[in-house]
């Protein structure tokens, strides 16, 4: 008899809440000029597949910097940190979280993954609770750039929030202050941030990260056509749609579209809408901020976020930093 390991689940995200979201978010972004809808609905299950086959990807080197990094630091992190519970926000298939865990120690430890994928975390879970049968897991299916309520985390033993992968270059600057503050707020004073995060360098890279041969990213941005066709009854052609990847430097972020190959409309059924598009219409689906390490770190002091440590990788150009509150 097999023992079956399990371990906790709250879904903030119910479909009653999960179409309000989208439903809010979808109807703003098309009707808007121009057209811009939040990166959070890419991730049904085929497209957190699609982002973890784009890790894999030779053009997207961000993801192994980072693997790098947290393999070189993870026992620094754990040694500085001491922590005994670890959030993860956008925690996604947990492939890297691992090394930090594995440093904290597994046994006994609580993991909160935090993810709006519920394939993603049903599947990291599952794995997890079996490499690491004492660990103790509690999955949160949420939104995080709505306020968090996190499940129970013990009192004692200083806490780690970890947001990881450069999904901080998904807010704006202008909201990214708010969202760090946020963080600050639900931070004590034992406890630690560590941030990832995409440094700019070379436009032709930064933009071929976004456009690889294999066109696996224009499958993952297209990812969104088939999400609005499913869930709200749209009936976008993916095929009249072409991916496009472009470096905004005033805003030092790549900006991911989807650019209408005629004149046409779009009916949203769940909606109510009909949305017209120009011939080379652009949508921007997707923003991805590139920072620089004194910029980053500037920022995380006006949100009251203190460095304790960072870590840089210059060749490939990412960071890690580790906050506290201070
Ligand atoms: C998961 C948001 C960090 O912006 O690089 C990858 C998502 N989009 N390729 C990123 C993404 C297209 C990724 N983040």
């Amino acid at each position: 008899m097999t023992a079956t390991r399990t371990y906790g689940y709250t879904d903030t995200l119910d479909a009653e809440h999960y179409a309000r979201a989208l439903n809010a978010d979808i109807r703003a972004g098309l009707t808007a000029t121009p057209k811009s809808t939040a990166p959070t609905w890419f991730y049904d299950a085929r497209g957190s597949d699609l982002f973890e086959e784009i890790t894999q990807l030779p053009e997207y080197p961000l993801w192994r910097a980072e693997l790098g990094l947290l393999q070189q630091h993870a026992g620094d992190i754990a040694a500085r940190t001491g922590a005994r519970s670890l959030v993860e926000l956008g925690s996604g298939a947990s492939t890297k979280t691992k090394l930090i865990i594995e440093a904290l120690g597994p046994t006994g430890l609580r993991y909160v993954p935090v993810d709006v994928s519920a394939d993603a975390l049903h599947q990291a879970s599952a794995q997890l609770v079996t490499d690491y049968p004492g660990i103790s897991l509690h999955a949160l299916r949420a939104d995080f750039t709505a306020p968090l309520v996190l499940p129970e985390l013990p009192d004692s033993g200083s806490r780690l929030l970890a947001f990881l992968g450069s999904t901080l270059g998904n807010f704006r600057r202008s909201t990214r202050g708010p969202f760090l503050r946020g963080l600050r707020d639900i931070m004590r004073p034992e406890d630690f941030l560590l941030i990832g995060a995409d440094l700019v360098k070379d436009e032709g890279e930064m933009v071929t990260a976004y456009d690889d041969a294999q066109g696996v990213t224009a499958a993952f941005n297209k990812n969104l056509l088939h999400v609005l066709n499913h869930e709200l009854d749209a009936d976008f052609d993916p095929d009249s749609f072409d991916h496009v990847a472009v470096w905004n430097a005033d805003e030092s972020h790549i900006e991911m579209r989807l650019r209408s190959r005629a004149e046409q409309r779009v009916k949203v059924r769940g909606l109510g809408l009909s949305v017209p598009f120009e011939d080379g219409e652009e949508w921007i689906t997707e923003r991805s901020a590139k920072f620089t390490v004194d910029g980053l770190r500037a920022e995380m002091a006006d949100a009251g976020l203190r460095t304790d440590r960072l870590w840089a990788d210059q060749e490939a150009g990412f960071t890690l930093i580790l906050a506290t509150a201070g």
